[in-house]
């Protein structure tokens, strides 16, 4: 297995599920950072998302995770930054297609909406799951920075 350098992030409706997460990704052998927040208290979800985009940028980690209630504001927050590739997902299928297809390199859950043993499970398939790569795929995710017309 490939050990990776993980940066991790959830507001208060996702903090629980970050910390499970957290826990399993450190029993497989990766490095975690966690970037917050710790505890109840209500905290802005577009921060965190911004301390993972913050953390790949420079090169402090090489993948995201980010939790918040739904998985949806903090995966539109991350989307923001030009070289996150943040994917809310759902089930092994949408971790393993957000890999191959969309070279993804931030996973989204909904700590609301998502059990723990799912979402541990998209998280191993998600970081065993290389991109695809090929003409097809490398233009589309090219255009999303708009490297490729
Ligand atoms: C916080 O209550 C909630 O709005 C947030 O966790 C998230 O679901 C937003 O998309």
């Amino acid at each position: 297995m490939t050990s990776h350098i993980i940066a991790l992030a959830a507001d208060h409706g996702g903090v629980e599920l970050k910390d499970v997460l957290r826990e399993d990704l450190v029993k497989a052998g990766h490095k975690v950072v966690d970037l917050g927040t710790n505890g109840s208290e209500s905290v802005d979800y577009p921060d965190f998302a911004n301390a993972v985009a913050d953390a790949l940028r420079s090169g402090k980690a090489n993948f995201g995770v980010l939790v918040c209630g739904t998985g949806i504001g903090i995966s539109i927050a991350a989307n923001r930054h030009q070289d996150v590739r943040a994917a809310l997902v759902h089930d092994a299928f949408t971790a393993r297609l957000s890999r191959q297809h969309n070279d993804a390199n931030v996973i989204c859950f909904g700590g609301r909406t998502i059990g723990a043993e799912v979402a541990k499970d998209c998280l191993k398939v998600f970081l065993e799951t290389p991109f695809d790569g090929g003409d097809r795929h490398a233009r589309r995710v090219a255009k999303l920075n708009g490297l490729s017309k």
